[in-house]
């Protein structure tokens, strides 16, 4: 197929639900991906938050190799050594519970909200969940996304949400009710603009958990697996939730998702009670046993502790030469520019430097590379950005 041909099979039989950059992508490792004219783009938000061990990872591609020659899927009705290697190296990293698994992350969502209805028996199911906030785009993990650009003309939603603004302890306070039965929270929003959950926040929000026997839900399907630079972004609270929803980064661009519920919860779920054709298959899971594996073995979790810090320093200095850079925050490597213009242009700039990174909220430049970034790349990409900022500052100038 040309170019041509591509843009006009799109136009003609895929629905317009993305806006899309006009780029052909056909290869990419680590962290450069490259079109069908050969252009390279470094790529500093690869696959929105899944490739975390950058584009086609050795031992991802090994493990998929050597797995898809063996056994593609299998039914759940079965059992599979692949999953059960999974289920028990995701409690390993996280805490002792029950996994359950699925393909992306708005079913994990799906599956901690029905949970919680399980745990509420009938008589307590609303769940309170944030502004800003980004579950999913299925029914349930729609209505418990605190954004109403989003769920625009999809109504009637599911009931049973409160949402209240994020990191104010008192507005979650004031929403429990007798009807409420969980708190979900992303640790970062992402979608909502790289908003970080304060610590005593988290704290605060763990004990109003406790003391209203309420389940804490935490959404890391973005940041989760080593994007801010620990496995899972609660790790950095000191705090435990009982359920952790998964997906993006696991599979190592194959799709998968999991949610992870504590031990003490773990009994609600019982045959019968919820499934998915290809949760966990064989492929899948095999994918995310390699992901696991780079992590370790490339130490990303401290590369991205360190290039984070590395990142972030760039960024604030880079603030101090630009008027319109607000803010720079973030985790690891989960970082957000805060723009005081519309950061479109900057991004498109960007982009057609060869660099890709993402803008949300309108405002917000969003950078997650891949945890296995090199410092020259960082350098390199900062330079494509600061050099798109000042021709878009001096153009509107
Ligand atoms: C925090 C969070 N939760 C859930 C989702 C939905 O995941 P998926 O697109 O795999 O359904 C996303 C996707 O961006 C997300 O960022």
């Amino acid at each position: 197929m040309t170019k041509k041909e591509v843009f006009e099979s799109y136009d003609q039989f895929i629905f317009p639900t993305y806006s899309r950059l006009p780029a052909i992508f056909v290869k990419g490792k680590g962290s450069v991906l490259t079109d069908i004219d050969g252009k390279k783009y470094l790529d500093l938000f690869p696959g929105w938050g899944v490739s975390n061990v950058g584009h086609c990872h050795p031992k991802v591609m090994a493990a998929v190799r050597d797995q898809v020659s063996k056994l593609i899927h299998i039914s759940n009705n079965f059992f599979g050594i692949n999953q059960a290697r999974l289920a028990r190296e995701l409690v390993r990293a996280a805490f002792p519970g029950k996994v359950f698994f699925c393909n992306s992350g708005a079913e994990a969502n799906e599956a901690a909200i029905k949970f919680s209805r399980l745990f509420g028996k009938g008589e307590r199911y609303e769940i309170i969940t944030t502004m800003n906030s980004f579950h999913g785009r299925t029914m349930g993990a729609l209505a418990a996304t605190g954004q109403e650009k989003h769920q625009k003309g999809f109504a009637p939603l599911p009931g049973g949400f409160v949402t209240v603004p994020f990191n104010d302890i008192g507005a979650i306070k004031l929403a429990i009710n007798e009807r409420t039965v969980a708190v979900m929270i992303e640790p970062i929003q992402g979608e909502g603009g790289i908003n970080v959950a304060e610590p005593e926040y988290m704290k605060a929000v763990r004990g109003l958990c406790d003391a209203n026997g309420l389940l804490l839900i935490l959404d890391e399907v973005q940041t989760g697996f080593g994007r801010t630079g620990r496995m899972f972004a609660y790790q950095h609270y000191d705090i435990e939730p009982d359920m952790i929803t998964m997906a993006k980064g696991l599979g190592g661009g194959l799709p998968i998702g999991a949610m992870l519920a504590a031990d003490k919860h773990a009994h609600l779920f019982q045959p019968g009670m919820h499934g998915t054709t290809f949760g966990g298959s064989p492929l899948v899971t095999k994918a995310a046993l390699g992901v696991i594996e780079a992590i370790a073995k490339d130490k990303m979790l401290k590369n991205a502790r360190v290039l984070g810090a590395y990142l972030m320093d760039k960024l604030n200095a880079l603030k101090a030469r630009t008027p319109v850079i607000r803010e720079v925050r973030g985790l690891g490597l989960m970082v957000g520019v805060e723009l005081t213009i519309e950061g479109r242009g900057i991004f498109e700039e960007c982009f057609n430097n060869g660099l890709i990174i993402n803008c949300t909220q309108s405002k917000v430049l969003r950078i997650m590379p891949a945890l296995n970034i090199t410092r020259k790349q960082i350098d390199k990409a900062l330079n494509i950005l600061e050099k798109a900022i000042l021709k878009l500052t001096q153009d509107q100038g």
